[in-house]
């Protein structure tokens, strides 16, 4: 069993990390050890005692309490705030028990109440030991008549190992330029990574890294994320004592929640791994997490799409899009995607979004003789909508104004022309739910772009059963609960998860979807960037990529392709505007993504050369199983040809030789890892190599 309990510590292990609490001589819960796994349970050091400092700090700047509620003169970040009934605002914790299960995962449940009020904090642990992560989660209940005021219930606190020399990886961005990565150095005091938008937005992800000198491929790294696709906040905080402490969770700005008596309040998962091998290991570990447990379809391959957006835009109708099937299809692609514009009166972004049905001047047979011809062409039909969203310029706002989000006296602030429909109300998610059911079953679809477009603004919720500030939470459990129904009414489907690009990728929304559009950007140069920082927690069979006409007169089809084939391939040009040598160029390279898509789609991912920090990047994928390998590389601009980095293929069985397309001999893996190889290119150009183990029977 990999939890070793006793009455007062808890030891859990997964296979090469382990973290350690217990309770202190002052009967405190807290926080003993996070990082490599140690061979004796003695090894594990004790909890720490409460040490009086001064007047000025309690005790408990020093100890590294595993929950901390508001209390005291506790002046630490907490995880946990609330107010009684009576309008007592802090909360005292004791612990009461625990209980160890061990199926189907090991779990640890710990019990604390309120030393006075008959609130239970229950703080879970469960081990996913094998992926060598551990997630964590609370559940609030109030035992008394009286509602109490939940004002902030963050998901996890983690204590790093004694000292302030802490640097913090995270993630920010805009549209259309998603998932940059900042490395900086956490100094005294208290940073705030957070999403005030209602999605995890493009501005920051629910994701962080911690680590002192670590690189890509050495080092220790600390990392979690916040499996939730609503506001998030992530704070990294460094005590004047040098403790360093990181935590996540809901969002507490502008939160509120009414915890009634028997209605419990379980908080998002969070999600976090150790690794003494660098940036590289800790995203390896979350890849594998997300194929292997939460994305729906983990094992199926992805196929290869072509999207009508960029080609048509609004302009669909059943002859533009069938002209684009006929050269989709003779390029090898096997799903087509019909991107917004087809519903009712849906001209422009301005009216429309609401009215789920085809509209009955572009099709006036309905979709149905559409998804024939695509059939017949061998694709599958895939549509887009934008459920939560209306235009108020339709048919559904003129006949439910009151199911957006607003305040009464405040004007509904329209972005894209559209208001955001309450989720958190149940007729708006049966709505949501009947819609789309009848959509798919009345339809032979196969997959559905999920878009979601705009951030919140007047966040109001007249009927609020509770404190009208749980539409954060409130909101995000109804889209799941709507997309949740939908999933197990058509298990079939493949729903992809876009807002506005990279606007909702969590491990939260990849329960329901199995792919991210991960950026409207879709100029490879660019793509390769963002691509990059989407990697570092989420794994290329979700990250769907297409090949489009973006700076078509510069960046060569080859390199557009191979930036794409990085992920889940598609292509989204204007086909009927590729002459025959772009067509066959595409067909080639969608046979050979083809060949080698399982390798990139289920393999482990090496950045070998950073494409966010030079401009001659290169990225591996190997087979699990170490058979098989894809390099690719892209030169964007550098002046000296000649002075080309050296590249050192990693993830390799050492003493097995390997051949790498285009280069002589077969040698040992090891050597292909240490003396490394030399990729000539011209700036804008690409390859990728195929690199294959020699089989020894
Ligand atoms: C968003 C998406 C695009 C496209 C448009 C359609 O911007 O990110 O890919 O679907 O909406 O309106």
């Amino acid at each position: 069993m990999p939890i070793h309990s006793s009455p007062s510590s808890w030891i859990l292990e997964t296979r090469k990390a382990a973290y350690a609490l217990g309770l202190n001589p002052a009967g405190l819960l807290t926080h003993r050890y996070w990082g490599a796994r140690l061979p004796y349970v003695e090894d594990y050091p004790s909890p720490f005692n409460p040490v009086h400092w001064a007047s000025t700090d309690g005790p408990h700047h020093f100890v590294p309490e595993e929950y901390p509620g508001y209390a005291g003169t506790k002046y630490v970040d907490p995880t946990l705030k609330v107010t009684f009934a009576d309008a007592v605002r802090d909360v005292v914790l004791e612990f009461q028990d625990f209980t160890v299960t061990g199926s189907p995962q090991p779990e640890l449940a710990l019990r604390l109440t309120d030393s006075v009020y008959p609130l239970q904090v229950t703080l879970h642990y469960r081990l996913h030991e094998e992926l060598d992560l551990i997630e964590r989660w609370v559940t609030l209940e109030n035992l008394s008549d009286q509602p109490i005021l939940v004002e902030r219930a963050f998901s996890a606190k983690w204590t790093l190992p004694q000292g302030d020399d802490y640097s913090l990886t995270h993630m920010y961005g805009r549209h259309i330029d998603e998932f940059r990565m900042k490395r900086e150095s956490l100094t005294p005091g208290l940073k705030i990574v957070e999403s005030r938008r209602l999605i995890p937005s493009h501005r920051a992800a629910p994701w962080f890294a911690v680590d002192r000198n670590a690189s890509e491929e050495s080092g220790e790294v600390w990392f979690g994320t916040l499996a939730w696709s609503g506001n998030f906040k992530i704070t990294a905080e460094v005590t004047e004592f040098a403790s360093t402490r990181v935590s996540i969770g809901v969002n507490d700005w502008d939160f509120a929640w009414k915890l009634m008596p028997g209605e419990p309040l379980v908080t998002p998962s969070a999600l976090s791994g150790y690794t003494q091998n660098g940036f590289g290991a800790a995203s390896r570990l979350f890849h594998d997490y997300v194929r292997d447990v939460v994305i729906p379809h983990g094992k199926v391959p992805h196929k290869v799409l072509y999207n009508s957006w960029e080609a048509t835009f609004f302009n669909v109708d059943e002859a533009s899009q069938s002209k684009l099937a006929e050269i989709a299809a003779q390029m090898g692609v096997e799903l087509f995607v019909m991107d917004d514009g087809w519903f009712h009166k849906r001209n422009r972004d301005n009216a429309g979004l609401g009215d789920w049905f085809p509209d009955a001047v572009k099709f006036p047979n309905g979709l149905g003789s559409l998804i024939q011809k695509v059939n017949d062409l061998g694709m599958q039909f895939g549509l887009w909508v934008e459920p939560e969203m209306v235009n108020p310029d339709s048919d559904l706002y003129r006949a439910h104004p009151d199911w957006v989000i607003h305040f009464p006296t405040r004007a509904r602030t329209e972005s894209r022309n559209q208001l955001i429909l309450n989720l958190a109300r149940v007729d708006v998610q049966d709505f949501i739910i009947a819609t789309l059911d009848t959509l798919l079953s009345e339809n032979n679809i196969a997959f559905i772009k999920w878009d979601m477009n705009r951030g919140v603004s007047e966040p109001g919720w007249q009927d609020a059963p509770g404190d009208p500030r749980e539409l954060w939470v409130r909101y995000v459990q109804g889209l799941y609960r709507v997309w949740g129904t939908l999933r197990e009414r058509h298990p079939n489907v493949i729903w992809q998860s876009c807002a506005s690009g990279g606007g909702r990728p969590d491990f939260g929304i990849l329960r329901f979807a199995d792919q991210v559009w991960i950026s409207d950007n879709t100029e490879a140069t660019a793509r390769l960037h963002i691509q990059e920082g989407y990697s570092q927690f989420l794994p290329a069979n979700t990250m769907e990529a297409w090949v489009t006409d973006w700076g078509r007169d510069l960046v060569p089809l080859e390199f557009r392709f191979h930036v794409s084939m990085c992920g889940t391939l598609g292509v989204g040009g204007n086909l009927l505007q590729w002459d025959q040598a772009e067509r066959k160029l595409a067909a080639d390279r969608i046979r050979l993504y083809k060949e080698i898509r399982e390798v990139i789609q289920f393999g482990d991912q090496y950045r070998l050369i950073s494409a966010q920090k030079n401009e001659y990047s290169a990225v591996q994928y190997v087979s699990k199983d170490k058979s098989e390998s894809v390099l690719f590389v892209f030169r964007t601009y550098i002046r000296d040809p000649f002075n080309l980095p050296m590249i050192y293929l990693r993830g390799l069985e050492a003493e097995a030789r390997y051949t790498v397309e285009g280069m002589e001999g077969a040698r040992s893996g090891k050597a292909w890892m240490e003396v490394g190889l030399k990729v000539p290119l011209l700036n804008l150009h690409s390859k990728v190599l195929r690199i294959q183990r020699v089989r020894t029977s």
